[in-house]
């Protein structure tokens, strides 16, 4: 008999295919076996959206078709049967026809690197498909599981409210007022100013929705599903079989025969076990439309639900019956439902199943808590027939008596209603609000006797505190028959805080966080009750205390709602001269439709072979042996390299390769597998055996480098004025300090390149994903010992760099080109996200120490501050990150009297390299938290202190370079005017007053960001531009495309210089074959820079044409360019900009390392509950001084963007290194990057008119870093708002400032009865799970 074929269509068209893997997954079929590469990998855990398809699948009872978004990277393809994907090239393309998502995600400059918007589009698609015309919530909902690390989101959302009803606006009366009527605090909205606001985009223009245009479900599987025979199939890979019966009677006998193969659903739980923990499983059983696993039956007693059912398709049926049943009935239901609004993201709502959640049993699961208080039952089947559980803790526990038996099947749950008297609440807190695991969560139920206040039942259970959901059920068993008042509550919380406990190692962290978390959900259960007790009864009970109200209000959150302002052209300005005008980014609209080639989308070449690292598990060791011969004896293994094999050419500069014999961190590179598929690799680099001796010292943190005096070089130092002597005439002296953790980039294409050996003369091409690409030739060059001309280094774009694909993307080029020059074969290498956030580091965690001497009008006279930043175990540009961090330290201040001085810090954490900001993120963060203090000492407002220090006009910094200032006050009046800031602060005084567990704070913070590369060489830049004979041009520069759209304004810049139209212009990406020696591009400058060398070359090209042009004025670019061919003109210029003046004296501490200044001002407005750390950014005003902006659409989204990421770096992103230097935290799971639901609800932008001409670009300033340091307002908010908590609960003494200001620091920080009532461990009693580096 022929093995059964998997059958199902993917964009319309009909994919059977014979021999499958039930191993493979649907991303890489779609991008391999398809070339479908649209669809992309981000994070391969479900946790980035970046991989969204659509399915759709045809129910043959109903006779409908569910259209819903699934991560293509957790979908197995023998699920796929009988189903339709629909990835973003089946909705539209550049050749045919657009859809309208794809076409107003670009118009509305939603994309900037655009590796994040396949996924984006295809969870609009997957929404709109469902609901035409969706509201707010439910586009926010579709886009939550999608992280973007460039935009800010907010142009994302700007292009998908044009399919809501009414754009702009919440659509929700509440209280009869709608979003647009209403300010914040009551205050009146931020008014638009006409004039200088023109439209970043034009909503007439777009391509309207039209959904019978949409692809329509293939008639042959509707056919096959009316018709589908039952019976089981069976698909058989190499180590996997996958069964997948279709009657619940064979899924039965399939478990029977299997008892201990999974009944895989969503396969969220079990895939990621497979994929991270190397759990295997040979058999796979995967039930397919079996309909008593999607029962959906309610009677009086309660809901009975398939255990089949998405955990979206339950969010939808309890958001009926809650509609539907009075409220005393639904109140499992509504803890439920609000549980699911936040668990994960859309896409593994929709894959995962009740079934599969439950029987998971992760010690995280929101809905397991609840289920077991709500005293759900399990209705299960097996050969020997049906039988009933109850999901309680025995069963969470997984007491062989109270489990399944494993053959049995889940069928259903019942879910009962709730009884009158009864009350049910659901409690979580995570690092981030939505798509995040829980640090804690809770599900507590009370039953009162009829009316009396006395307590008859009582049940609470805990997740995320154990190994397994906890319940605390003999806390509650004691408390059975009391009264429920304060008494009771104060009894409660100690009698749980004994029965559950965490040790204080406990994996996880966040202990005391945690155990405060435990009571003040408890305290908000209270709270809960005792309103809902008022409700049934008011005579008889008290109401809360208004101020008590807030604890259980959810954090503020309005719809989205923003204004940009950005200076319109000048109208004498040619129509047709595109400098100044809101351009879309060139590859919007491919990013769009998924025709954008990054590096990993570039066909196999052939004989690819596939390159991955085995990595050191130890922090600082020798390696005692390398034991290759198992992972070499293995099919498809073509070679490993380790450092013999590169010898001398095993380092470049000071950076090193492979390890020789001793590693410096985990992570550490130690040997290469090369294999000639990637899961043959990554099968092998497993069987790499490296045993290890551990060495001494092994230093991790800060504070022990110090100790060990273990430093990259001696300290850099700056100082002006004379700081000891101003420290005697000062009337007060503050001594402080401020640990700031690392940022991971998270560009969303993690490291990837292919190296192609042309096979003469040496030749070597290498695609890679960089911002150096001269780098990468020089260090491939010198590996392998060519001249550079032979190595030449291509990138057309890059998903996001951030820093973070410079100096370790050479050196894993360099392992790779050497791999590929050795063999003779393309060798490929793409780093899994995991991998990637091991091996490269990221930004510097820091550490400042300042003394300042000041008056008691806030003047500061005397600063003394030193700066240490975590280097990890080589130098990298750890040295020239802190030098940045010493120059730009005073941010908008003058400080008369400086000193300041830093050290890079060697330890045995794998290296820190730049990221966006480049140290000054966190030294002004420093500088910012020592002016917080001042303000706090002196009685005043940080804002006060922030006015009377700010550099006002002409002035000198403290290495005596003049620049002037003008502009920064000027911003910071701007801002306050445009913020309201003295109405807003003194609302938010009022309602700190009103509510005590609830809190607000506002915070404005100046911006002074020196843009310039500190040497002149490192400044220049050239470029190429061809006019061909069409007329058309060709123009190529040495700056990368990675999101911040700088080839785009290129190509304005040669429209406006050769007048022509931008549609004649093209560029086809970097590549040290047209642009040579090029340098790295960041620092700000890259459009700047290689704009100049762009506009050298076309006013060259211009000269020379200039007597053809002027004889023929009314020709056309291809008349002239005919006529310069006819007379041996030649039509090529190269530009060359040979960079600012800029230097640095170390020695002295003086120079002009800056050409320029941006300037502006951040204020930021937010709530905090004080009972579980959570916080909201209100609302956020930004005003920039940005010159004449080249591109405001641009310039607007790289000011969004930075402020985005550095709101993540000074909150909720946090890496967790374990006591060992292991880095937990390898993927989005772990590492929370700002989503959706993290921006502002309110985003004012304005850029102030342009004041002045200067040397740069059209008189514009480079924007790419400096709005990361605005996020820190959010920081100072946060800051702001504790601080009223600590005073109303009388806290006094300070509060050591650290960053990111996490939900677990606001909380401990919000000291009050809970948090003195938790056990605390002695330190140095225990080995804590995490240490802070
Ligand atoms: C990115 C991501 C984010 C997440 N975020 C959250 C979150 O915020 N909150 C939260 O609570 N959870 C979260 N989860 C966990 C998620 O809820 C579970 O993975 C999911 O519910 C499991 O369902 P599934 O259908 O995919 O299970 P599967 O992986 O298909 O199966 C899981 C287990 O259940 C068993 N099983 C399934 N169905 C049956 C049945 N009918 N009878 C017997 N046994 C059965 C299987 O044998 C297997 O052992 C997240 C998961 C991911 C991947
Ligand atoms: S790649 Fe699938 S969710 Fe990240
Ligand atoms: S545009 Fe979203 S990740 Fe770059």
């Amino acid at each position: 008999m022929d093995p059964p074929q998997l059958l199902f269509y993917v964009n319309g068209q009909k994919v059977v295919e014979k021999n499958v893997d039930p191993e493979m997954m649907l991303l890489p079929y779609l991008r391999k076996n398809l070339r479908l590469t649209g669809t992309k990998y981000g994070c391969g855990s479900g946790g980035c959206g970046a991989c969204t398809v659509m399915l759709s699948r045809y129910n043959p009872s109903t006779k409908t078709v569910r259209h819903h978004p699934v991560n293509a990277c957790l979908t197995p393809i023998c699920s796929l049967y009988g189903t339709a994907v629909t990835t973003v090239e089946g909705i539209g393309n550049t050749r045919t026809r657009l859809h309208p998502i794809q076409e107003r995600i670009a118009k509305c400059h939603g994309t900037q690197c655009g590796f994040c918007t396949p996924g984006m589009v295809m969870s609009m698609y997957a929404l709109l498909r469902n609901h035409p015309e969706p509201t707010l919530d439910q586009l926010t909902d579709a886009l939550g599981g999608n992280l973007c690390r460039c935009t800010g989101y907010r142009p994302i959302i700007d292009a998908c409210k044009t399919f809501c009803k009414a754009s702009g606006c919440c659509q929700s009366k509440e209280n009869g007022v709608c979003c647009l009527d209403q300010g914040i605090n009551g205050l009146a909205e931020f008014q638009e100013g006409d004039e200088t606001n023109p439209e970043l985009f034009s909503e007439e223009e777009f391509l309207p929705l039209d959904p019978t245009q949409e692809l329509i479900f293939p008639p042959e599987l509707m056919r096959i599903a009316e018709k589908q025979p039952p019976k089981t199939r069976v698909f058989c890979g190499d180590r996997v079989t996958w069964i997948s019966p279709v009657t619940l009677k064979e899924l039965v006998e399939a478990k029977f025969k299997h008892p201990q193969a999974p009944i895989v659903m969503g396969y969220t739980s079990v895939g990621p076990e497979v994929k991270f923990k190397g759990v295997f499983h040979p058999i796979i059983i995967s039930p397919d439309r079996i309909e008593e696993l999607s029962v959906i039956s309610q009677d009086q007693d309660g809901l009975t639900l398939g255990a089949g059912l998405s955990l979206d398709q339950v969010k939808d049926i309890l958001a009926d019956v809650v509609w539907k049943l009075p409220e005393e009935k639904t109140q499992t239901y509504r803890a439920l439902l609000k549980h699911l609004r936040t668990l994960a993201g859309a896409q593994i709502r929709n894959m995962a199943s009740l079934g599969g959640h439950i029987v998971s049993r992760h010690l995280d699961s929101d809905l397991n808590p609840l289920l077991a208080v709500g005293n759900c039952t399990l209705n299960l089947l097996s050969k020997d027939g049906e039988r009933q559980i109850p999901l309680n803790e025995q069963f969470l526990r997984k007491c062989p008596e109270e489990d399944l038996k494993p053959q049995e099947v889940l069928v259903s749950v019942n879910i009962p209603c709730s009884r009158k008297w009864e009350f049910v609440s659901a409690f979580r807190q995570a690092q981030r609000q939505q798509n995040a695991l829980a640090i804690v969560n809770s599900g507590m139920r009370v039953l009162f006797k009829e009316g009396g206040g006395v307590i008859e039942e009582l049940s609470i259970l805990y997740g995320g505190v154990g190994p397994t959901t906890i319940s605390a059920k003999n806390s509650c068993q004691r408390l059975i028959g009391r009264p429920w008042d304060e008494e009771m509550l104060d009894k409660a919380c100690r009698l749980v805080l004994d029965e559950v406990t965490l040790a204080g190692s406990a994996p996880g962290g966040k202990v005391e966080f945690k155990r405060t978390l435990i009571i003040s959900f408890l305290f908000k259960f209270y709270l809960e009750v005792s309103q809902g007790l008022k409700r049934e009864d008011p005579g008889h009970y008290p109401s809360l205390a208004g101020n008590y109200e807030s604890a259980l209000e959810d954090l503020h959150s309005k719809h989205h709602w923003r204004t940009l302002t950005h200076q319109n052209v000048d109208p004498a300005q040619l129509p047709q001269d595109p400098i100044g005008r809101p351009i879309m980014h060139l590859s919007g609209i491919k990013h769009a439709t998924g025709e954008a080639v990054y590096c990993d989308d570039m066909p196999a070449v052939d004989q690819e072979l596939f390159l991955t690292f085995v990595t050191s598990s130890r922090a600082h060791a020798k390696i005692v042996s390398i034991d290759l011969s198992e992972a070499l004896s293995l099919p498809g293994v073509v070679d490993i390299i380790t450092a013999s094999h590169l010898q001398e050419a095993n380092s470049f500069g000071t950076e090193t390769f492979l390890a020789t014999d001793e590693v410096h961190c985990v992570g550490h590179l130690v040997c290469a597998v090369i294999a000639d598929s990637e899961k043959r690799a990554k099968q092998a680099a497993k069987q790499v055996k490296v045993v290890y001796q551990d060495l001494e010292p092994l230093i991790l943190t800060i504070e022990e480098a110090i100790q060990h005096k273990s430093f990259f070089e001696s300290e850099r130092k700056l100082e002006c004025g004379n700081v000891d002597e101003a420290f005697k005439i000062v009337d007060q002296i503050l001594e402080g300090e401020i640990h700031i953790g690392g940022q991971e980039h998270f560009y969303m294409e993690t490291q990837s390149m292919l190296v192609v050996p042309k096979g003469e003369d040496g030749e070597i091409d290498i695609y890679v994903s960089t911002q150096f690409p001269r780098y990468i030739q020089d260090i491939v060059a010198a590996t392998l010992k060519l001249s550079v001309n032979k190595v030449m280094c291509h990138v057309r774009r890059v998903g996001g760099a951030f820093g973070g694909k410079v100096g370790k993307t050479s050196i894993l080029a360099a392992i790779t080109a050497f791999a590929a020059s050795k063999h003779g074969r393309a060798v490929r290498c793409i780093l899994e996200r995991g991998e990637d956030m091991l091996i490269t580091g990221g930004r510097h965690p820091y550490l400042g120490k300042y003394k300042a001497g000041f008056m008691n009008d806030g003047r500061i006279l005397a600063l003394d501050v030193e700066h240490y930043c975590n280097a990890g175990c080589s130098l990298d540009e750890s040295l020239w990150v802190i030098e940045m961090g010493l120059l730009k330290m005073d941010n908008a201040y003058k400080f008369p009297n400086l000193r300041c001085r830093g050290w890079a810090c060697r330890t045995n954490l794998p290296s820190n390299t730049a990221l966006r900001g480049f140290g000054f993120p966190q030294a002004g963060l420093v500088t910012e938290a020592c002016i917080t203090e001042v303000a706090i000492k002196c009685g005043l407002s940080p804002e006060q202190v922030r006015i009377v220090n700010m550099y006002k006009q002409v002035d000198n910094t403290h290495y005596k370079q003049e620049f002037s200032a003008k502009t920064l006050p000027e911003c910071w009046r701007e801002c306050m005017a445009k913020c309201f800031y003295s109405e807003r602060k003194t609302a938010v005084g009022k309602f700190n007053a009103e509510n005590s567990w609830k809190k607000r704070g506002m915070a404005m913070i100046p911006l002074k960001f020196p843009v310039g590369i500190g040497s002149v060489a490192m400044g220049q830049a050239a470029a190429l531009v061809h006019i061909y004979l069409d007329g058309s041009a060709l123009v190529s520069h040495g700056g990368i495309e990675m999101g911040q759209g700088v080839h785009t304004k290129m190509i304005q810049v040669v429209s406006r210089e050769l007048r022509m139209p931008m549609s004649s212009v093209h560029l086809r990406g970097t590549s040290t074959e047209t642009v040579p020696n090029t340098n790295a591009s960041g620092g700000s400058v890259v459009a700047d820079l290689n704009g100049l060398a762009v506009k050298d070359a076309c006013q060259t090209l211009l000269k020379r044409l200039e007597p053809i042009i002027s004889k023929n004025p009314q020709g056309t670019w291809k008349d002239w360019a005919q006529t310069a061919f006819d007379q041996s003109i030649s039509l090529s210029a190269i530009g060359y900009f040979r960079g600012y003046e800029s230097n640095i004296n170390w020695e002295k501490g003086e120079g002009h390392p800056f050409e320029y200044f941006v300037f502006g001002a951040a204020c930021s407005e937010v709530e905090i509950d004080c009972l579980t750390g959570n916080h909201k950014t209100i609302r956020t005003d930004i005003v920039m001084d940005v010159g004449h902006s080249i591109n405001p659409a641009l310039d607007i989204g790289q000011v969004e963007g930075a402020f985005i990421q550095g709101m993540g770096l000074y909150t909720i992103e946090e890496l967790n290194y374990s006591p060992q230097g292991t880095l937990y935290s390898r993927g989005p799971n772990q590492y929370k990057i700002p989503a959706i639901c993290d921006i502002p609800t309110e985003v004012h932008i304005s850029f102030l008119p342009p004041s002045e001409q200067s040397n740069t670009l059209y008189s514009s300033k480079g924007l790419g870093e400096s709005g990361v340091f605005l996020g820190c307002s959010v920081f100072f908010a946060i800051h702001d708002a504790v601080r009223a908590a600590r005073q109303e609960r009388g806290v006094s003494g300070p509060w050591k400032l650290s960053s990111p200001l996490t939900p677990e620091k606001i909380r401990m920080a919000c000291e009050d009865k809970f948090t003195k009532m938790i056990p605390r461990d002695e330190p140095g009693s225990y080995v804590p799970w995490n240490i802070p580096v």
